[in-house]
């Protein structure tokens, strides 16, 4: 059950974070995918942790002060436009069934808004996250500046709502643990099908089906991004996202999947044998990438600045490129020098939520990492990935790992809500015999 206090609870916190002024929110704008269709629609996280309202064309207004109310614009109801497009609240119905304080019809923002705006000391505004929302709300100031001479004054400052509402998002409610404990089950339920359909001369994208199908038919409303299925080679490409080559005996499949439930991502990925069955330089380079997790997520524990568990998970891999002849020189001249990132160049996670990578500051102002609290969500995330290159053992070439799971920091260490997923030799080998 959806608790609809949480969510006029979360306008409350933030109007009082305001202190003073107006707040504009807007949803996403729907998007063209080509000629008359549309991308599937996909609200604004923002305006969703703060609403629960999911229908496109829609604002919230935050007014803030000694008399603090929230305000919803949507979509009037239409008879004929429901026909075609199914419900819509209307404001009378969202009014009613969302708890905001005041509805009126998106049709009216025009018109309302220089009004609201009006003798407000400050606008809380994400600006520059869309050029169109930037100039109309331009528009509306300067329309109040132009009613300067009659005693009406327009805000003075401009503050990014981002940077509030940011600090709310990184501390996720029971509520909100709750959905992503079911995203993130979605998720590995899907890994471990996966592993148990992946077969020599498969295609990729035979196997991203049996994600989406695992997604869809436990109730995710979309995956959270678009997934990665790279056999062989392909894992060394990062963000490769074609998905259309044959599985080939004796190469790894990397899958890096998640599904989005209730708006709440999941981020995982997995890395196995086509055959079921790793070969001992797989092997090896798969149980240090695991090692490596293993430490990184052993730190990630309330009070650790964020960087702790990167640093674990270098130190695992450092060592291990060293003792397989990856990397020459002490782990400190390594470390140093940087060499390691010929095969691990990116970091070890980041923070997890309504987006895939979430709201949040990494650093605070002074430049010190953020220290992990209760309530936090992140993904663990370490890698390695070998190209072909003459200072590299071949047996090695085109081995691309990765081993990412989603984990909730908690009073007592930490939770790892992707736990479901396989991911020891033992048991991906017998999941993949089953
Ligand atoms: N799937 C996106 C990421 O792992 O960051
Ligand atoms: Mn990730
Ligand atoms: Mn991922």
């Amino acid at each position: 059950m959806v608790n609809l206090k949480e969510f006029q609870q979360r306008r409350s916190q933030l109007l009082n974070r305001m202190g003073e002024g107006i707040a504009i929110i807007p949803t996403a704008p729907e998007a063209l995918r080509n000629r008359d269709s549309h991308y599937a629609y996909r609200f604004d996280s923002y305006f969703y942790y703060l609403t629960r309202f999911t229908e496109p064309e829609s604002v919230l207004v935050l007014i803030a002060g000694s008399e603090p109310k929230s305000i919803l614009f949507c979509r009037d109801k239409d008879k004929e436009r429901e026909i075609w497009d199914g419900f819509r609240y209307g404001p009378d119905g969202a009014l009613k069934e969302f708890g905001f304080d005041e509805a009126y019809s998106i049709s009216q923002l025009d018109e309302l808004a220089p009004k609201l705006l009006s003798n407000q000391a400050k606008l809380f505004y994400s600006l520059g996250a869309d050029a169109r929302w930037d100039a109309r709300i331009a528009g509306w100031l300067n329309a109040v500046r132009d009613l300067v001479r009659t005693g009406v004054s327009a805000p003075s400052e401009v503050t990014d709502i981002r940077r509030l509402v940011d600090v709310m998002r990184l501390v996720k409610s029971p509520y909100e643990q709750d959905v992503m404990r079911r995203s993130a089950k979605i998720a590995a339920a899907a890994h471990n099908r996966a592993m148990k359909f992946t077969k020599p001369n498969k295609k990729e994208y035979e196997i991203e089906a049996e994600f989406l199908h695992e997604f869809y038919r436990n109730g995710a409303q979309s995956p959270a991004y678009t997934s990665i299925v790279a056999g062989g080679a392909n894992a060394c490409t990062l963000h490769y996202n074609a998905n259309n080559c044959t599985l080939n005996e004796g190469d790894l499949l990397l899958v890096d999947a998640g599904c989005e439930l209730d708006g709440y991502a999941s981020d995982i990925t997995r890395t196995f044998p086509v055959n079921g069955k790793f070969s001992a330089a797989q092997r090896d380079l798969y149980e240090l990438v695991l090692n490596a997790q293993l430490a990184a997520i052993d730190v990630a524990k309330s009070g650790n600045p964020w960087n702790t568990p990167h640093e674990a998970a270098l130190d695992v891999l450092i060592q291990g490129f060293i003792d397989f002849k990856l990397c020459k020189g002490s782990k400190d001249e390594v470390l140093e020098s940087g060499s390691y990132r010929q095969f691990y160049m990116h970091r070890t996670g980041h923070w997890l939520g309504l987006d895939v990578h979430d709201a949040g500051e990494y650093k605070d102002r002074a430049g010190n990492w953020v220290l992990l609290e209760a309530g936090n969500t992140l993904t663990v995330e370490p890698g390695c990935y070998v190209r072909p290159s003459e200072n590299v053992p071949e047996h090695f070439w085109n081995i691309g790992i990765r081993i990412e799971d989603d984990v909730l920091i908690t009073t007592a260490g930490n939770e790892v809500l992707t736990k479901n997923a396989v991911k020891t030799v033992t048991d991906i080998e017998a999941m993949m015999a089953e």
